[in-house]
């Protein structure tokens, strides 16, 4: 993607065709016309402005997750990009942005009204990227309704590099592979199908019903190709994973034709670089999470394949993509037993407050629900006001599996159920996956930007549900 001028893009939201499953074609709604959308690459304090032109037959919101960036760029859920010929609706304060195409960029309001509904066609949304380096993704995030756009295809990814990572000799250039992995059903035809909306696929197995689990596809998709088949060199690989499915856990490892395990070497979490490397033979990841791992292909045989295999699936939902070896080469990558000192060490003592929350299903008067504290989503109510600067420890405690993600800020897992933390809770974190009956504490500074922004589980269908909360940095 090139940039239309400095730090400018431009993303048009369209409808598309593309041929995803052979000999059949599914209609997407894509940025710019691809599912993944365009991959932006960014420096770090390197202000990017994105304008989005909504083309689709529907509101949309763009969020970029895991971004530093003020609210006013942030996607709030009801901050929508309107297709063209959508009136306004009425809003709080009867403002009547959005009327015409172009008519004010998003950004153009001096203050963000936590309670104001902007519409507009486009939309420029600006991200200062004064952040660690790594690899974030923007994705749908309108009320309601995040879970089946990201599903029909609002996902892409967004680099952020910087100089002091670049030096440290990772693997790069074709031996850097960002890798977006998400599960998809399909029609008989192609279309891409909702379980939800498909009685039929409730038959096929690996397919579920998204109330409970949320929605679960039996195809699944890297970089939106089918268990891919990727050729490779003999040599060590920067592998950025990240788990864009609305609902899917997996556990991932690498396994070669003689069945041995390859070493998944982590050096960076959602929010960059490690401190130092570690290893994994299995690799579990919720949605929304990312792993930066180094794969060494170095000792499997010219022809040979290792496939990156999921253990919590099974049948086709088992694999996940294959590298072939198919040539012997000179590898000078390096992976440096530091990889970063910048990370922050926010101590318990540190913490000016503690707060509980408990990620549960519930019943409303509408049906059932997911609920923080008891509570659906309203975008009318502020949940929680953290004051910009504080530290505080959050409990986070889970019924069932939710992987739980907090806009502006990264994070440190501090404990699992009075344990320790896990080899894969290192680093410093964006989304933190929650297994069933826990009690998770993390860490966080509040700092960046005041204004309004989310905290909600990434069980796309559970937030749309009601699993999400206002949380304002004042
Ligand atoms: Cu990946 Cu609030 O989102
Ligand atoms: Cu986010
Ligand atoms: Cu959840």
């Amino acid at each position: 993607l090139e940039p239309a001028g400095s730090g400018r893009y431009e993303i048009v939201q369209r409808e598309v065709t593309a041929e995803i499953l052979p000999g059949v074609r599914t209609p997407l709604w894509t940025y710019g016309g691809t599912f993944p959308g365009p991959t932006i690459e960014s420096r770090r304090g390197r202000p990017v402005t994105v304008t989005h032109r909504n083309e689709l037959p529907v509101p949309t919101v763009v969020h970029l997750h895991g971004g530093r960036t003020p609210a006013a760029s942030d996607g709030y859920p009801t901050d929508l990009v309107l297709p063209r010929g959508w009136a306004a609706p009425a809003t709080p304060h009867g403002s009547g942005h959005g009327s015409g195409h172009g008519s004010g960029h998003g950004s153009g309001h001096g203050m963000h009204d936590p309670r104001a509904v902007v519409t507009e066609v486009t939309r420029d949304y600006t991200f200062p990227l004064d952040q660690r380096p790594t690899l974030l993704w923007y994705h749908d995030h309108r009320m309601d309704f995040t879970a089946p756009a990201i599903w029909r295809g609002l996902a892409g990814l967004h680099l952020v590099r910087d100089d002091a990572e670049e030096a440290l000799g990772l693997p790069a250039g074709p031996r850097e592979l960002p890798l977006m992995i998400a599960d998809r059903a399909f029609a008989a035809d192609g279309a891409l199908a909702y379980p939800a909306l498909d009685p039929a696929l409730r038959e096929r197995p690996g397919v579920r019903e998204p109330y409970l689990a949320g929605a679960l596809g039996d195809v699944i998709l890297v970089n939106g190709a089918p268990w891919p088949v990727h050729e490779v060199d003999a040599a060590r690989y920067r592998l950025r994973v990240l788990n864009a499915s609305n609902a899917r856990h997996y556990e991932l490892e690498a396994v070669g034709d003689d069945g041995r395990r390859l070493d998944l070497v982590q050096v960076g979490a959602d929010q960059g670089l490690l401190a130092a490397p570690v290893t994994h033979r299995l690799l579990p990841i919720a949605p929304a999470e990312r792993y930066d791992l180094i794969v060494d292909f170095s000792g499997v045989p010219v022809g040979g394949r290792v496939r990156l295999l999921n253990r919590l699936g099974s049948g086709r939902t088992r694999d996940v993509m294959a590298f072939r070896v198919a040539r012997k080469a000179a590898d000078g990558s390096r992976v440096p037993a530091t990889l970063s000192t910048d990370l922050p060490d926010w101590r318990r003592s540190d913490a000016v407050r503690v707060r509980d929350f408990a990620f549960r299903t519930g019943h409303l008067h509408s049906g059932r629900g997911w609920l923080i504290g008891g509570l659906p989503f309203d975008p009318a109510r502020t949940d929680v006001t953290a004051r910009l600067g504080d530290v505080e420890v959050w409990r986070l405690i889970a019924d069932v599996h939710h992987p739980v993600h907090l806009h502006l800020v990264g994070f440190r897992v501090l404990s699992r159920s009075g344990r320790p933390p896990l080899p894969h809770d290192a680093g410093l974190k964006d989304t933190v996956s929650l297994r069933p009956g826990e009690a998770v504490e993390i860490i966080t500074r509040f700092d960046g930007y005041r204004g309004r922004y989310l905290f909600h589980c990434h069980n796309a269908e559970h937030e749309d549900m009601g699993m999400m909360a206002n949380l304002e940095i004042t």
